[in-house]
């Protein structure tokens, strides 16, 4: 089965044979000079094929009766249906490009879970063990998803440190093995650059195709890659776009720089400021409410049949907030990270109280229009 790129390049659709290794497909020029072993390239390029490249949805709505329009990159599409895919793979390629990794290395990761089931596909896919050291808290459909593609859990307890534990045991477990890589997501550069060379070449192609000017861009900061990738990109081929990170108003980790309150949000607002946010690069911080968040959420999956998980509703109340304020009529971007299925047994799937401060009640939710994936080849940076 072949599919045709947008550009002319035709690439053949990747195929998974028995023995879990990976058809290769023919792609452009590699931006990095990789002398790799062709069995990890042939992999590599068929995860290429499945990663990015994301639908964005044109949603209309009106808060408090102003029209306002609203684009979300549509992540759920990714090879194990969240945005860190984009990560894990770049994360790897580069690796491989500089030989921090070789075949049979253990990959060693802290992460509170769409990190370890992208880890957990893409690691197993390259051929290699993962295992992944998660605060216990997280929900059960996502240890039983990270458990199923074949990776190893170690459940981290709040006694032991929590997610700051998380990081410490994997860092000390790196230390003390051999054939070990440890990707380190909240310092890498790799993962701001899976941003600056996919999510925003694609956004800004699909806002064109869309007849859109967009004025802002809002996301969630868990490690923080996509946000400060996205920021990148701007500054190079976007210039005007704002880019604001986000966080939960109940649990403000970027304004106090450490853990305050709790919040339900999962993926974002850990435990500290990540090592590759840099605050002052973006604009201001946008706070949005976890029950609200949950709300909106809901309204997305019940109105547009769109099943997606809390942060992306989070999302989607920051790019309304600051559409509204913004009140020119250009549109703000976001992401919608994941889907509602690793959120079943939280309170995405109960009811959820209405609180005075939330935007959700006053949202019209009006239609969605669907730009597909520009088809650049996998980060291109175009
Ligand atoms: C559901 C969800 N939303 C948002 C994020 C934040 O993305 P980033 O790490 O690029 O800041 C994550 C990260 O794990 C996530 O899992």
């Amino acid at each position: 089965m072949a599919e045709w790129l947008g550009n002319g390049l035709q690439i053949r659709a990747p195929r998974f044979d028995s023995g879990r290794r990976l058809q290769s497909s023919p792609r452009p020029e590699h931006p990095m000079s990789l002398s790799l072993d062709p069995a990890i390239e042939e992999r590599l390029d068929s995860l290429r094929a499945l990663i990015g490249d994301t639908r964005l949805m044109v949603i209309r709505c009106a808060y408090r009766g102003q029209p306002l329009t609203i684009g979300a990159k549509y992540e759920v599409q990714n090879f194990t249906g969240s945005i860190k895919d984009r990560m894990a793979l770049h994360i790897m390629e580069d690796a491989y490009a500089h030989g921090a990794v070789k075949p049979g290395d253990t990959i060693v990761e802290a992460t509170s879970g769409n990190t370890g089931i992208a880890f957990a596909a893409v690691g197993r896919a390259l051929g290699h063990d993962v295992r992944i050291y998660m605060p216990d808290w997280m929900s059960r459909e996502r240890v039983m998803v990270i458990q199923s593609l074949g990776a190893e859990i170690v459940p981290v307890t709040a006694e032991a440190g929590g997610f700051l534990g998380a990081i410490a045991q994997a860092e000390a477990f790196a230390a003390e093995h051999e054939g070990v890589f440890a990707p380190r997501q909240f310092e890498t550069q790799a993962n701001v650059d899976a941003h600056r060379l996919s999510t925003g070449p694609e956004l800004r192609r699909q806002l064109e195709a869309a007849g859109l000017e967009a004025s802002a861009f809002v996301a969630g900061v868990g490690t923080g890659g996509t946000v400060m990738g996205v920021q990148a990109y701007a500054q190079e081929r976007m210039p005007g776009l704002r880019v604001h990170p986000l966080e939960p108003a109940n649990s403000p980790t970027l304004r106090t720089g450490h853990r305050v309150g709790k919040h339900r949000i999962q993926g974002i607002s850990d435990e500290f400021i990540p090592a590759i946010v840099d605050l002052e690069a973006l604009d201001e911080i946008v706070d949005v409410w976890d029950g609200d968040a949950i709300l909106m959420a809901q309204a997305l999956a019940s109105q547009f049949g769109l099943g997606v998980g809390i942060s992306a509703g989070a999302n989607f109340l920051g790019a309304l907030k600051l559409a509204h304020e913004a009140g020119d009529g250009r549109a703000v971007a976001t992401v919608f990270c994941d889907s509602n299925k690793k959120y079943l047994s939280t309170d995405l799937c109960r009811e959820e109280p209405v609180l005075p401060e939330y935007l959700t009640p006053e949202v019209e939710l009006l239609g969605c229009r669907v730009i597909p994936g520009p088809g650049l080849p996998w980060r291109s940076g175009l």
